[in-house]
């Protein structure tokens, strides 16, 4: 991993942008009322009125009554005005963000509440405060509106708050832990390692509430350098929003960016103040990628001495001691680590594929197994990594593949079985090496060979099934069993397989194959949940309308796959074999191919929907 060349290189294409969104927000937006869509909320706040069906309208307004799969209409007059909010969604009140659920249909939210929807409830949506905790899908954020979240005690929200989310009908809500084992500051934290590079305030807002939703406590922000504007600039944008929405973030200080803790100490004590600093046994977390090899002594006699004297006791000496928890995967774990390294609090395991010369293999826990009973042993903390791919094909020196095949469908049940102490999902948003499950935007890799390899595969649909994982690890659940789906449906799964088999010829690509290609399968891989006590499911996969295999599926969490991908569009269904009907199904939009110009064995990530 080398995420500073790339973030670096694009840097100055897109800063434009940010001066553009900084003018935008340092103008106050001025509080206006017209017609638009009514605000979702049990408790309707003061200066509005009651619509009678859990919608409020602005108190000069007149409620137009809720349409199918519709929240009522917010008019100048009595008569329907209905049409053209449809034709030009707006909130009634630019205080309110505008959310779209149901049907592609509107609703507005308070800006401390985020949107979801029922697909038995028709109606559009309805706001509560985080949707780890409601069974219903998150609806998709159009335009936030100008409301102060912080100051605003009109909207409290209740269980009542979700009144029109209908319960789902298979799914045991009960087997969710109570919220309060769910939040607390320091018990089975789950993070998303981020990248800082150029990105517009308004997508820091998105991956900011994203995430949120998902059910994580912070991101570890990965930073390679706090001199450049764009990463200054990202970082104080993402604590912005992290203060308005409740957030965490906490910094993963990456090595291959800095020479010298010095470099960062006064960085890090600008932010560890800030109340979305992420504190863990009472203190500020601080990782890292990287800083165990030899060279990082930092003019003391060892690496452990060097991190010690050039940070930790500058950070106690300046009032602020961290809690220190970095990946060393520049040197290899062995039960001596902390003998070696005792003035850390824990570790990181960032190795979450297997290495090609390890050949075709499950993805392995023995470096996680070494970490953790060497953490246990020394009463440390342990981290530990789960992610899907590392597919990197940058430039002659940045072209490899470490295997995903066999990896996230065991990964699940590896970590609640080992039972870590800490879990941080890689990543958010590298692009680069191809390990993103969240939103990966254009702007920190513009300028780059990334987007050739990216664009067009959104691994968004990973989402599916993380809420579960999530819920299962911080409820204390020792196997994958009561992972149920997170959506008020029946099931809720995805699937991703690459789109150039693995013979294939790109030799038109100058890069080449990346090494590891060898280990590369010609699987489909799908990840399923299934509501408790369902046993009639099966799933079914065709691979260019090749029938590759089909299996029944329990109640919890399914994880399997099928070889033979083939030339042509992968299509998986999931059946109810007493009825005949398919419950979820998915289509992968790219075909396989077995030619290409480019070497791209980034996944295809589908939902089953
Ligand atoms: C945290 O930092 C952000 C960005 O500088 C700032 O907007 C916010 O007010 C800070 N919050 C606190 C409580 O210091
Ligand atoms: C283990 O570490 C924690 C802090 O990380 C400390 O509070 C506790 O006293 C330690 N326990 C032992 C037995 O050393
Ligand atoms: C799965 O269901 C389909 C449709 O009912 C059926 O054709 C197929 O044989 C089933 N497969 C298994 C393994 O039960
Ligand atoms: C898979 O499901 C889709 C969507 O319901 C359906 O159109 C298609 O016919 C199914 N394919 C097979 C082979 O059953």
């Amino acid at each position: 991993m080398n995420p500073f060349l790339y973030k670096l290189f694009a840097a100055s294409v897109v800063s434009a942008a940010f001066v553009n969104n900084r003018d935008r927000l340092g103008t106050v937006e001025k509080r206006a009322i017209s017609q638009g869509w009514s605000l979702q909320s049990s408790v309707c706040p003061s200066d509005t009125v009651s619509c009678g069906n859990g919608g409020c309208c602005p108190s000069t307004l007149y409620c137009n009554p809720a349409a199918t799969d519709q929240v009522s209409a917010c008019c100048l007059t009595a008569s329907d005005c209905r049409g053209e909010v449809e034709n030009a969604p707006t909130c009634a009140d630019s205080s309110w963000s505008l959310w779209q659920g149901l049907n592609g249909n509107d609703f507005c939210c308070e800006t401390n509440l985020v949107g979801v929807y029922n697909a038995d409830s028709q109606v559009a949506g309805s706001c509560v405060a985080s949707t780890s905790t409601a069974s219903a899908t998150p609806a998709r954020l159009m335009s936030t509106g100008s409301g102060s979240p912080a100051t605003s005690t009109t909207t409290v929200p209740t269980s009542s708050s979700s009144s029109q989310i209908v319960p789902p009908s298979t799914t045991a809500t009960s087997t969710s832990p109570p919220s309060s084992e769910t939040s607390g500051p320091t018990g089975r934290p789950v993070f998303f390692h981020y990248m800082i590079g150029t990105i517009t305030d308004e997508h820091c807002e998105q991956d900011i509430r994203d995430a949120q939703a998902l059910g994580v406590d912070a991101f570890a922000l990965n930073l390679a350098t706090d001199t450049e504007s764009w990463a200054i600039d990202t970082v104080q944008s993402l604590f912005k929003w992290a203060t308005i929405y409740g957030f965490k973030l906490f910094f993963s200080f990456d090595m291959t960016g800095f020479s010298n803790p010095n470099q960062f100490t006064d960085f890090l004590l600008s932010y560890v103040t800030n109340s979305s600093y992420y504190y863990y046994n009472g203190l500020p977390l601080v990782s890292t990628f990287n800083g165990g090899a030899s060279s990082f002594t930092f003019g003391q006699d060892s690496v452990n001495d060097g991190w010690k004297v050039e940070f930790l006791d500058v950070m106690e000496a300046a009032g602020h001691p961290v809690y220190f928890v970095p990946a060393f995967q520049d040197v290899t774990v062995t039960s001596d680590f902390f003998n070696e390294f005792p003035s850390l609090n824990g570790a990181m395991n960032w190795n979450s594929w297997p290495f090609a010369d390890q050949g075709d293999i499950i993805v392995p826990t023995t470096d996680d197994i070494t970490y953790l009973n060497a953490a246990r042993a020394a009463n440390k903390t342990f981290m530990m990594g789960v992610s899907p791919l590392q597919f990197k094909h940058m430039d002659s020196s940045d072209n490899w593949y470490r295997r995903g095949e066999e990896n996230l469908e065991y990964r699940f049940g590896q970590v609640l079985q080992l039972q870590p102490d800490m879990v941080e999902l890689q990543t958010w948003n590298d692009a680069g090496e191809s390990h993103y499950m969240g939103n990966s935007w254009p702007e920190p890799i513009a300028g780059t060979n990334i987007p050739a390899y990216t664009e067009n595969y959104d691994h968004t649909a990973y989402q599916q099934v993380l809420p579960a994982f999530i819920k299962a690890y911080k409820s204390g659940a020792t196997t994958t069993d009561t992972m149920y789906p997170t959506n008020g449906k029946s099931a809720q799964g995805v699937f991703w397989h690459h789109t150039l088999l693995a013979a294939a010829d790109c030799s038109a690509d100058s890069l080449g194959d990346p090494s590891g290609i060898d280990t590369a399968q010609d699987f489909v891989t799908a990840a399923v949940l299934v509501g408790p006590g369902i046993e009639s499911y099966n799933i079914s996969i065709w691979s260019g309308n090749t029938f590759l295999g089909s299996q029944s599926l329990s109640p919890g969490f399914n994880g399997l796959h099928v070889s033979g991908l083939t030339v042509g569009t992968v299509v998986v269904n999931v059946t109810d074999t007493s009825t005949g009907s398919v419950v979820i199904s998915g289509t992968g939009p790219i075909p396989v191919t077995d030619s290409s110009d480019l070497c791209n064995y980034n996944f295809q990530v589908v939902a089953l929907t």
